[in-house]
């Protein structure tokens, strides 16, 4: 029922963002290189906060890994995660702020949908990185806040394993954060990743 409401309710978002989506056209990513990065424990043996970024836009091959490892389906016959959530309840929403717009990230065709034209992306101590990834969450109020860490992790890992680097942020610039993602009612930010290329 849920998943119903959510589905009614992405057509709305769809048809909304599209407004504000200027000339951004929905981007199927690539499908994931199951093969590449450190190993696990290498990367857990790397993983840290960082805040620094090298002036780099991120490739579509390093796009498409990224937000397959952070929140990506990897059991499509079961549409299942790679994070967990509480009671399989899968209430999180990427939103992902690229310098040409805002997009939401769609785990179950592996596709970004235009939200927002324009460059919304939030700076850290004044370095800029090549873009931010917004964890948000959609019900499961109870463990919405513990689901969103899972993702947090998954994306400091890939970072560790890839040669990238990230922060996670449990306080952003909130008005234009809203501003870039056009949350539906009930969308609530949780965290906000910066992510770049290590300097
Ligand atoms: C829930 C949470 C919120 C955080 N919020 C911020 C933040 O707003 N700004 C920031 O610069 N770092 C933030 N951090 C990063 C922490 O400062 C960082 O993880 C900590 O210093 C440990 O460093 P490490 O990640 O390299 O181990 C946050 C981390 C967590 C887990």
């Amino acid at each position: 029922m849920k998943r119903r409401l959510f589905g009614a309710l992405l057509g709305l978002t769809l048809s909304a963002g599209v407004v504000g989506a200027g000339e951004l056209k929905p981007m199927k990513l690539e499908s994931p290189d199951l093969s590449r990065g450190a190993s696990l424990m290498k990367a857990l043996s790397l993983r840290q906060t960082v805040r620094e970024y090298a002036d780099k836009t991120i490739t579509k091959r390093d796009l498409s890994d990224l937000l397959w490892a952070a929140d990506g389906m990897n059991r499509p016959k079961e549409q299942k995660l790679t994070a967990p959530t509480a009671m399989n309840q899968q209430e999180i929403r990427l939103y992902v702020i690229l310098p040409e717009g805002t997009y939401r990230y769609q785990a179950s065709d592996h596709t970004l949908y235009p939200v927002k034209a324009g460059d919304y992306r939030q700076p850290i101590r004044g370095n800029m990185p090549a873009l931010n990834i917004v964890i948000a969450t959609e019900g499961n109020e109870k463990w919405a806040e513990t689901d969103s860490g899972y993702v947090s992790q998954n994306i400091y890992l890939f970072c560790a394993a890839n040669g990238m680097g990230t922060v996670v942020c449990g306080r952003w610039n909130e008005e234009a954060v809203n501003e870039a993602c056009d949350f539906p009612q009930g969308v609530v930010p949780r965290l906000v990743h910066m992510v770049g290329y290590l300097k």
